[in-house]
């Protein structure tokens, strides 16, 4: 059996897609077989970054797919540039009116259904692992997605009011999902100030060190940090060369850092025999 990790954040640009991207295509070039599933259905950006192989008239959506019966699972996985990733794009939101409207509860029921047969259906495919870009904060949606998931990371920004709201998330969602499966959150710093003068440093430093403590109490292991790269800012700019596999980006090492954790649990798991 395969792993699904799935990225969130209480709040919107925090990091999500771009540590999902990183996650999906290190594993990749690990060797694993590894698909990403665009989860943010209010604001789906993988099309951006990674894009389509076959026009866009052609693709059939993750969306779609929830909600129909017509659609196997084969129908919306797409190949990528890298051989051993694969990707399921969502559609854009104004599709999505009947499922995220507040009404929809049923419909996501049915989504959650679907979406552990499929899990297991792409786990016989051959998937290693499932990585699925999450919507932020609590809806129907991330909840599903983090239902569906072994392993989570919350990517957080190091400031006041939205590690707060990530403290209130981690005891609610936990008392939501404990005991459900076995499960493993990891806390991810991103978009960390880089900086040389020594009174920001320790600034900095009492900041995090002090919400470490804070959330590893609550359960939750600190998996890295990753620091602010204004370079990946820059790149973005370039619309030609905007595909996430061309740009150079400076997460290589904490995504190992990440792997390195989550092959762990899956060893400590494997030992437990679950
Ligand atoms: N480590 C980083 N250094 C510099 N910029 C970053 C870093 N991580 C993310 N960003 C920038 O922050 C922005 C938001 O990133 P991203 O789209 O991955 O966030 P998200 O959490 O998926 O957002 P959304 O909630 O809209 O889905 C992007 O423009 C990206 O370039
Ligand atoms: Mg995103």
């Amino acid at each position: 059996m395969g792993t699904t990790i799935t990225i969130f954040s209480t709040r919107g640009g925090s990091g999500k897609t771009i540590t999902s991207v990183s996650l999906a295509s290190t594993l990749s070039k690990m060797g694993y077989k590894v698909i990403i599933i665009d989860g943010d259905l209010e604001a789906p950006s993988l099309i951006h970054l990674i894009k389509p192989q076959k026009p866009v008239a052609d693709l059939n959506y993750w969306t779609d797919y929830l909600g129909a019966k017509n659609l196997k699972v084969e129908d919306i996985i797409n190949p990528t540039k890298l051989s051993n990733l694969s990707i399921i794009y969502s559609s854009p939101p104004e599709i999505g009116k009947s499922f995220l409207s507040k009404n929809s509860q049923r419909w996501w029921q049915n989504a959650l259904r679907k979406s552990l047969t499929t899990q297991k259906k792409l786990y016989e495919i051959g998937y290693d692992f499932i990585i699925i870009d999450n919507q932020s904060g609590t809806s129907l949606n991330s909840v599903n997605n983090m239902i569906l998931a072994d392993v989570s990371l919350l990517v957080v920004r190091p400031a006041s009011y939205g590690v707060g709201a990530a403290e209130v998330f981690i005891q609610e969602m936990h008392s939501l999902l404990k005991g459900m499966k076995p499960r493993k959150d990891f806390f991810v710093w991103n978009q960390v100030p880089v900086t040389d003068n020594p009174e920001e440093k320790t600034l900095l430093n009492h900041f995090l060190s002090k919400w470490d403590v804070k959330i590893e109490e609550l359960g939750i292991e600190v998996a890295t940090v990753i620091p602010f790269d204004h370079m990946l800012n820059l790149q973005l700019l370039n619309e030609i060369t905007n595909e996430i596999f061309s740009l150079t980006i400076s997460m290589n090492s904490s995504m190992l850092e990440i792997v390195d954790r989550i092959l762990k649990y899956q060893n400590q798991q494997k030992r437990n025999g679950n």
